[in-house]
């Protein structure tokens, strides 16, 4: 895929930059937007995003995915999940990389990025989507919050070193290029993979649902739509969508 990549030194929002343009004229396939600063930006349930200007990576990309059902729509945090895992697996030799269901990526149990996937459909087809993404590559240090489930980490703290900035953007770029092909041809070989990397698979999780429900169980996987299939008690099988459950603190 042809990349048209703009870097801007501050913008609110690499999302709503991008989604504004979309709507105002039409976009190739392939426009990258990046922000070196970013100053509003946000993330799932409009929480807001913080990433260190000049240190870590905001941006975003816009895709024409029309191949695509609108219930298949759950198969692009997949391939931008991989592509995510493949870069971080490039410059981070050992750690242990993990897809945390449905859109993070963990270091050691630690969140090093998160995807914001934002779709416009057209009746039964995925129209474009605005694909957000923070990856923290320099950040030495994060507000300490202890009501994070998954502290925050980045790059530079899980390999003690500096990463090129650009060059980590050009790698990803290139994997998200690779996986959206991969997309187009064998969307089943991308949710394998995604599924084989779950954070949490192995082992017994507590969950609590949206309406203050909790059970603990071992996640099974995802359905065709992204749904988390988990095994409770009793051997009965359950799917939630994402709003719907949380991983408890363990
Ligand atoms: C999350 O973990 O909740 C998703 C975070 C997504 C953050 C990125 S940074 C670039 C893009 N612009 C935004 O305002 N958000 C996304």
């Amino acid at each position: 895929m042809q990349f048209s990549l703009k870097i801007f030194e501050e913008l609110s929002s690499t999302n709503n930059y991008l989604k504004q343009l979309s709507e105002t004229r039409s976009l190739q396939e392939g426009v990258v937007i990046v922000a070196r600063k970013q100053t509003r930006g946000y993330g799932q349930k409009k929480a807001p995003w913080i990433s260190q200007p000049y240190k870590d990576l905001a941006m975003s990309l816009f895709l024409k995915p029309d191949f695509l059902n609108a219930s298949d729509f759950f198969l692009m945090n997949v391939f931008v999940s991989l592509a995510l895992f493949e870069t971080l697996k490039h410059f981070l030799p050992s750690p242990d990389i993990k897809i945390k269901w449905s859109n993070d990526l963990l270091v050691n149990d630690k969140k090093i990025a998160g995807i914001l996937i934002e779709n416009r459909f057209l009746t039964t087809k995925l129209l474009d989507s605005v694909i957000g993404i923070g990856l923290n590559i320099n950040s030495e240090s994060f507000p300490r919050n202890l009501s994070y489930k998954f502290p925050p980490t980045s790059m530079f703290l899980e390999a003690r070193k500096e990463f090129p900035w650009e060059e980590v953007l050009n790698r990803l770029l290139s994997e998200l290029g690779k996986h959206y092909e991969i997309l187009k041809t064998s969307p089943d070989v991308l949710r394998k993979q995604y599924e084989n990397l779950l954070w949490g698979k192995k082992q017994t999780l507590r969950f609590k649902t949206s309406y203050g429900e909790e059970f603990s169980g071992n996640i099974l996987g995802i359905t065709s739509s992204g749904g988390l299939r988990v095994l409770v008690k009793s051997n009965e099988e359950r799917v939630f969508y994402s709003k719907e459950v949380e991983f408890e603190t363990f």
